[in-house]
């Protein structure tokens, strides 16, 4: 299949590096326009330009209501009518309950869950003309799971981004807006690396712990899955999911759904 998003146009926040540049990277092969909004302009702006004249980056703060209106401006002016948002920028934080600072916890409230808000208040005229849209939210594991590892501030806003996706499905839902959450269990490992012990090969324990429950098909490499992770978002982000909104969506080779006790 191609040309799933022929004629679209869609704003991956985030999407300089990482998963957000995999799901540009797919997005652009499946015809869509797209903008990139982040703040890291260097990679940003030459992933645009490998793109090509169907991608554009946008700095954009997505805490900011003035970065979104001014992104959103410029993708109307220079690739048309948002058509589809992904809100897929966040950061990670790591400290304990007792030693979390509140700067921690309101940083991290302001990027991952304030800022996917403000993307949908931005968005809601352009999808409202257009009659139509799809807005994908990047959820986390760490927002269905609770893990003992100083993950109060940033799970707090990833099982936060749920409700979100929930309210909002019911509420834009009557302007065919669908709105759902992706929820993997893994991504770009230079997030997550500034905080982990020194050696520790995180891919690799989690690609061991989740062999155990899904063994990967021949023709999968296994984890890694920005790509699964992007194809998912295609799905949702596309026409093909017209029956789906207010849905967690994950890409977790099973790690969320029980818990295995064989040995
Ligand atoms: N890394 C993981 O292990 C993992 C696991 C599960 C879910 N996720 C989720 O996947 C998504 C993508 O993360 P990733 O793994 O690709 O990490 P990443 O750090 O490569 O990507 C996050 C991007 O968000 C951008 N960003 C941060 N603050 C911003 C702001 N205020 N305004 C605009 N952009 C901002 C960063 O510059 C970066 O490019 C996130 O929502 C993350 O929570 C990541």
């Amino acid at each position: 299949m191609s040309g799933r998003l022929q004629g679209k146009v869609a704003i991956i926040t985030g999407g300089s590096r990482g998963t957000g540049a995999a799901i540009a990277r797919l997005f652009v092969a499946e015809g869509a326009r797209v903008a990139i909004a982040d703040l890291r302009e260097e990679q940003g702006r030459a992933l645009a330009a490998e793109l090509g004249g169907d991608a554009l980056f946008h700095r954009c703060d997505v805490a900011s209501r003035d970065d979104w209106a001014a992104l959103v401006a410029a993708v109307r002016e220079h690739l048309g009518e948002p058509a589809v948002l992904v809100n897929n920028a966040a950061l990670l934080d790591i400290a304990p309950i007792d030693e979390v600072t509140e700067e921690s916890l309101e940083r991290l409230f302001r990027v991952n869950q304030l800022g996917p808000i403000l993307g949908i208040q931005a968005v809601l005229p352009s999808m409202r003309a257009l009659g139509y849209g799809s807005i994908v939210n990047m959820g986390s594991t760490d927002g269905v799971l609770a893990q003992d590892m100083g993950l109060i501030a940033y799970a707090s806003t990833k099982f936060a981004l749920r409700g979100i996706t929930r309210t909002a499905a019911m509420e834009l839902g009557r302007d065919a807006i669908r709105v759902n959450c992706l929820v993997p269990d893994s991504g770009n490992i230079e997030m997550s690396a500034p905080f982990l012990p020194e050696g520790m090969d995180h891919d690799e324990l989690m690609r061991q712990h989740v062999e155990q429950i899904l063994k990967p098909p021949p023709w999968a490499s296994g984890f890694h899955r920005y790509e699964e992770i992007a194809r998912m978002t295609l799905f949702l982000a596309s026409d093909e999911s017209s029956g789906c909104t207010g849905g967690d969506f994950p890409v977790d080779g099973g790690y969320t759904a029980g818990r295995r006790f064989r040995p």
